[in-house]
């Protein structure tokens, strides 16, 4: 099988990739190793910056998000007893985020690829890479019925933390990681908002958050031990720690609901660099994780796909390589400002074990000053609607 750039993951980074090289004529096929069926209903993130939501509107990916997703114009922190509103709309000259899951993200890409006649090769596992640093690279693949290659100009890695793209090029990689001493659980409850936006909580007993993924249903968060097991958290006991955490004093915020989901995550920050060799290109999870505080996660791996896309344009038009060449360095000066900012609100707003009284203290003081000084809300106001993508 030929084709110009063969694609590896049909998570929002493959998916978007394929996309984008579509509307600049360059054909490409998308291996996963996962069913339809399986990427359309993972739940993940749900929250895309105004830069993000720009691009797929742009890309004329928006129709379904426009109508069904939740414009938010704001945040509320919530740290002892009180909750504070983050104005994004006035500190950011009339940006917003929009809550939309990442898998109705996923749903309406793999729809526009297959109305286009794109290639996506469901249950196909990409196995090895030869001829990385030749102009005609070749992805191994293997599905039920047997093996195959893909022939390409260009092979893009969107396979995730656990894909093959990033251990191809092992050797040449530095590593940079943080670890939290906390992880989250995180629950899908049909459960009607008692809040229009996100409630980030900073509580005596852990970090707590309020989303929702539509108007009947909430998602939530709490912080836990990152080596706790799901089975010694029974409804009863996730409802009794949320209430503690989010409820108004006495006045119960939150209607319990049935839990359709929960699943606890560990929280990590990390990256690579560089993220190309050869003709090999690194994008989305494969070369980075954030911690979800910030909730960047979909947002940085569109901002990568958005980089690359233009440089392949680029080289096909004009032969050209200097955007080629740049792809590291001009995605890493972005993910790195997305890593500080996930990084600052997950240790503002998480208890870390063994912390001093006066350690807390000052997270409570930075607290009170994010959300009492214009200028330190405006920073973060910029920061959550997302920083412009570089070129
Ligand atoms: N062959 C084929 N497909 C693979 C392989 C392989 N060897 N390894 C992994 N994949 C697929 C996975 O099944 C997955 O569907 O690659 C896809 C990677 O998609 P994502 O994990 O969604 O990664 P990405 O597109 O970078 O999106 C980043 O996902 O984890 C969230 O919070 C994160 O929102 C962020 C987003
Ligand atoms: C979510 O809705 O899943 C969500 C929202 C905000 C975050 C992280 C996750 O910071």
């Amino acid at each position: 099988m030929r084709t110009q750039v063969g694609i590896i993951g049909a998570g929002p980074a493959g998916l978007l990739l394929s996309h984008l090289l579509h509307l600049e004529g360059i054909e490409s096929v998308v291996l996963e190793d996962r069913s339809r069926s399986y990427v359309e209903n993972r739940i993940r993130a749900g929250v895309l910056e105004q830069v993000t939501v720009d691009l797929l509107n742009d890309a004329g990916l928006g129709g379904r998000m426009r109508r069904e997703g939740l414009v938010h114009d704001g945040i509320e922190i919530a740290f002892s007893g009180v909750r504070h509103r983050i104005d994004f709309r006035e500190l950011t000259g009339g940006k917003a985020v929009t809550v939309y899951g990442q898998h109705e993200v996923v749903k309406d890409m793999i729809a526009a690829r297959l109305a286009a006649g794109g290639q996506i090769l469901f249950e196909t596992r990409a196995t090895a890479f030869a001829g990385i640093d030749t102009t005609r690279p070749r992805i191994a693949f293997e599905h039920e019925s047997g093996t195959g290659a893909v022939e390409c100009d260009f092979v893009a890695a969107c396979d995730g933390f656990h894909g093959v793209g990033r251990p191809a090029m092992a050797h040449r990689l530095q590593v940079f990681e943080r670890r939290y001493p906390f992880g989250w659980l995180g629950i899908l409850a049909e459960s009607p908002p008692p809040s229009d936006e996100l409630i980030y909580a900073s509580h005596e007993s852990g970090f707590a958050l309020y989303s929702m993924r539509t108007p009947e249903m909430a998602r939530l968060y709490l912080q836990c031990d990152p080596d706790d097991d799901i089975a010694n958290w029974p409804d009863a006991r996730i409802w009794a720690e949320l209430h503690m955490r989010l409820d108004d004093g006495e006045r119960a915020l939150l209607q319990e609901g049935s839990v359709l989901q929960k699943g606890i995550t560990p929280m990590r920050s990390f990256v690579v660099e560089p993220m190309q060799e050869g003709r090999l290109f690194l994008a989305g999870d494969a070369a980075h994780i954030v911690p979800p505080t910030g909730a960047k996660g979909m947002n940085l791996a569109v901002g990568d796909v958005f980089v690359l896309a233009r440089a392949i344009a680029d080289h096909v038009r004009t032969g050209r390589s200097e955007r080629l060449h740049a792809y590291s360095q001009t995605c890493l000066r972005r993910i790195w400002k997305a890593q500080r900012f996930s990084w600052w609100m997950t240790s503002m707003l998480h208890l870390f074990p063994g912390a001093t009284p006066f350690e807390r203290r000052v997270q409570l003081a930075e607290l009170d000053y994010v959300t009492g000084s214009p200028a330190a809300s405006k920073a973060l106001a910029e920061n959550y609607v997302g920083l412009p993508f570089e070129s």
